[in-house]
């Protein structure tokens, strides 16, 4: 029998890398993918689901990179998904080799509406089907998860007789995903209770769940779900994915942690134990959710729940008051606990390089020697402008510097000349990885509109900028501007984030990361596709 199943703790099985970067404009490199990877190895995830393998030659890369990286002995399973086809199963098996534990999750539609319109499948072919390609998912790898598409809408007696073979075929997890955001979560758990009665072979399996938050019941339908036997939960940080997005595993999460007495009897717990119900370090919530944010530009709206920026304020007199008398008057859970700090003032402009290591360690960044130097130049510059350097802002620099896309364009400088008296006039000077100096200037409706319009006409690739949003990461005057756009090429969504005491600056260099991660998809489109008619070129002389 599968160990996991007996365990009376809940997986944490993280698609932030798949489902999370399907949403629009979500779109990371693979850098990006290893830091999103190295922190929910450090967050405490059981699983990654890394990446979607046959995809793209990108999403490859970055699931075996991360398998090598962050699949190690005592890190994570790495997992890649894989529809149920052959050769989606290969590519995933190979992507995920390096890992010390390796999972492939296949996948078929099950509802009947599925089968008819998009598979044109019999539910008998799509039987066989699952048979066939857990067994052969399982040639290549012990760990197998097998998903019934659309589950939520689809005959619960079919469900049962198509899960039942795919365990009896191998499979060690099955998921039941809420594909469209469609169940409620009595249903919802009346189902995962029926699966647990009526699947013969369930005790072979770990069963887990999948959700989709199109009617904002996505966190609910889980719970319900824990209640009814589900122990691996799929969700993203943020919540991110397709539409309405996917569960949030910090909501989620902290649901279990903050109410883990009232759930302990649904795992055959004590009712008064304090063990957690998951593996998650809450501490790093917090870190995990603004990294995610900065890197997929999909912003947190403020009143969102654990991790939004309202999440902790109190802002009602009755409130302050019951909270100075007693916290526990307002408040369910500690902002601590999700890995915020109070805040404080911890450097300044004679900190010196020690302190600056010192405090980034101990704020859980690990930063390589250049890594380090380039973030303790950032921090002289603020410092000399800012007379209190607080550890958001040393978040928001740090981030900044480690997280830039591998550059093509560089923003060498940037400089506007406005006021209500005269048109708003930009130049920049961008370089190139050669070291070409590219120089413009514009004239726009305002400082940033000059800035982008100059910008535009060095760079010259037609976009639409869709998104523009300037955020304070701390009160005061001096405070640093995170800038965060999103941009549209075709039909295609691209983000850019940067961080500077100078808004138009962070708006610049916002600008210019995103038209890097644009240019850098036009150069990869235009190689996989000489690839290709390489490859046709060599059938048709072979
Ligand atoms: O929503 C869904 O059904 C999925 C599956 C691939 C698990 O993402
Ligand atoms: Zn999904």
């Amino acid at each position: 029998m599968n160990k996991q199943v007996e365990s009376d703790r809940i997986v944490i099985f993280d698609t932030t890398l798949r489902d999370g970067e399907q949403c629009p404009g979500a779109t990371l490199n693979v850098d990006e993918k290893l830091l999103i990877a190295r922190q929910l190895a450090r967050l405490g995830v059981d699983v990654i689901e890394a990446g979607f393998a046959i995809a793209s030659p990108g999403d490859f890369e970055a699931v075996q990179k991360v398998a090598q990286a962050v699949g190690t002995e005592d890190g994570p399973v790495i997992c890649s998904l894989a529809r149920a086809i052959k050769a989606d199963i290969k590519a995933a098996a190979e992507a995920i080799k390096p890992a010390a534990k390796a999972r492939i999750h296949t996948f078929i539609s099950t509802s009947d509406i599925h089968l008819e319109y998009q598979l044109k499948k019999s539910r008998a072919e799509v039987l066989a089907i699952a048979q066939e390609m857990v067994a052969y998912a399982k040639s290549f790898v012990e760990d197998v998860e097998f998903s019934t598409m659309d589950a939520t809408r689809t005959d619960p007696e079919y469900l049962y007789q198509i899960l039942e073979l795919a365990i009896a075929a191998g499979a060690t997890t099955i998921n039941i995903p809420d594909t469209v955001g469609y169940t409620t979560p009595s249903e919802f758990g009346a189902l995962i209770r029926g699966i647990k009665e009526n699947v013969p072979n369930i005790d072979q399996a770990i069963i887990s769940v999948h959700g989709h938050n199109d009617i904002g019941l996505a966190v609910a339908n889980f719970l319900e779900a824990v209640k009814n036997g589900a122990r691996q939960l799929e969700c993203a940080i943020n919540g991110i994915g397709e539409r309405a997005g996917n569960t949030a595993l910090e909501e989620v999460v902290m649901a279990l942690h903050v109410r883990r007495q009232y759930f302990n009897s649904f795992l055959g717990r004590p009712a008064e134990s304090e063990e957690p119900l998951t593996n998650i370090d809450t501490h790093q919530i917090y870190k995990t959710s603004r990294l995610v944010s900065n890197l997929t530009g999909m912003l947190v709206q403020p009143n969102k729940a654990i991790v939004g920026a309202n999440a902790f304020a109190h802002e009602s007199g009755i409130h302050q008051d019951g909270i100075l008398k007693n916290k526990l008057t307002y408040e369910i859970m500690d902002a601590q606990s999700i890995g915020l700090t109070d805040n404080q003032i911890v450097l300044g402009k004679h900190s010196g390089r020690n302190a600056f290591r010192t405090r980034l360690t101990e704020l859980g960044f690990e930063l390589s020697e250049t890594e380090l130097n380039k973030a303790f130049l950032r921090f002289k510059e603020l410092a000399d402008k800012k007379k209190d350097v607080t550890d958001w802002d040393l978040e928001a620099i740090v981030n900044d510097e480690i997280q830039q896309t591998p550059e093509l364009f560089h923003l060498d400088l940037v400089q506007v000349s406005c006021g209500d008296k005269s048109r708003p006039t930009a130049t920049v000077t961008l370089r190139t990885p050669t070291g070409e100096e590219l120089i413009d200037a514009a004239i726009g409706t305002g400082p940033v509109d000059a800035v982008y319009k100059a910008i535009n006409r060095v760079v010259n690739v037609p976009n639409e900028l869709i998104e523009f949003s300037v955020q304070s990461v701390t009160a005061g005057i001096d405070a640093i501007g995170e800038v965060t756009i999103r941009l549209r090429y075709d039909d295609r969504v691209f983000s850019g984030h940067a961080a500077n005491t100078d808004i138009i600056v962070a708006s610049a260099q916002a600008y210019v990361n995103a038209l890097n991660r644009l240019y850098r998809a036009l150069q990869n489109a235009e190689s996989s596709s000489n690839s290709e008619s390489q490859r046709r070129q060599e059938k048709v002389t072979n």
